[in-house]
């Protein structure tokens, strides 16, 4: 019963060692959340809350937040961070909520992995409440680490490999702008995480990242040691060479 989802079952173990931003960030994300959030009386849903990057901060502030997501090991991860945390295991294509019951609706690094991404946003419009918010980010593929992501894709000829759900934050814009609740940019959150080239690398060959998931072992292995190559040529020693991470960038959608 996954609907298609990219679930992370895979990714429980390491998900947190991975993904964690440095705490100057995190807080500085955590208060832009909060000023969103923080008059509205009604609770919060984090779609996809996984290890609670996200919500537990901000649970930790004193918001009503509680979350979905199909990984039971995620789940887990979660629950052993914050026990009693309100979190379900369910679809955000079925929500298991009442209409009109939720304030604000978080999708942080989610929406791309939901085929039916749109069934989600039926969903999302039917649990909020008049007036409600929808908050969604996904991982940008700019800055260094972009290009570096781009030439591994294009050795591993998954080039042209789309996303299992929504590839283009533009389509959203869209069709909410459509719904009468048109987008604003949030203001980017400086982000100071870096990684040496090095490290990257490592991370792909080692499959942690989803886009690598599809492919085989052999092939990413194989395009990882071809990106070496080519940049120990044009950059340098990947050991030495930082890559900055690019800014985090929230889109609101506020609904009529
Ligand atoms: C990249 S993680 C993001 C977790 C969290 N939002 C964060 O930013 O740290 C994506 C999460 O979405 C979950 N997920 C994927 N498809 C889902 C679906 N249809 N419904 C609910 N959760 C889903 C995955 O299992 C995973 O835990």
């Amino acid at each position: 019963m996954t609907d298609g989802s990219v679930v992370f079952d895979r990714a429980a173990g390491y998900y947190d060692q991975t993904r964690d931003l440095p705490a100057d960030t995190a807080a500085a994300q955590t208060a832009l959340l909060l000023q969103q959030l923080a008059r509205r009386i009604a609770p919060v849903l984090e779609i996809g809350v996984g290890t609670g990057r996200i919500a537990i901060p901000l649970a930790d502030a004193g918001l009503a937040v509680f979350g979905v997501d199909l990984s039971a090991p995620m789940l887990a991860r979660l629950a052993a961070k914050r026990p009693g945390f309100a979190a379900a295991r369910a679809s955000a294509t079925r929500l298991p909520l009442r209409d009109n019951s939720v304030g604000a609706v978080i999708a942080c690094h989610v929406l791309h992995l939901i085929p039916d991404w749109r069934q989600v946003i039926d969903e999302v419009l039917r649990v909020l409440q008049p007036g409600g918010l929808l908050l969604v980010t996904r991982g940008r593929r700019d800055g260094s680490a972009g290009e570096l992501q781009r030439r591994l894709r294009a050795a591993a000829g998954a080039e042209h490999a789309r996303a299992a759900g929504l590839d283009n934050l533009g389509d959203l814009d869209e069709l909410m702008a459509g719904l009468g609740a048109p987008v604003t940019m949030l203001p980017p959150v400086p982000n100071s995480a870096s990684r040496t080239a090095a490290e990257f690398l490592d991370l792909i060959g080692d499959g942690i990242f989803s886009w690598t998931w599809p492919l085989p072992e052999e092939r990413r292995r194989q395009a990882v040691a071809e990106v070496r190559e080519w940049f120990t040529e044009t950059r340098g020693d990947p050991a030495q060479v930082r890559l900055r991470a690019s800014p985090i960038q929230w889109r609101r959608y506020q609904l009529p």
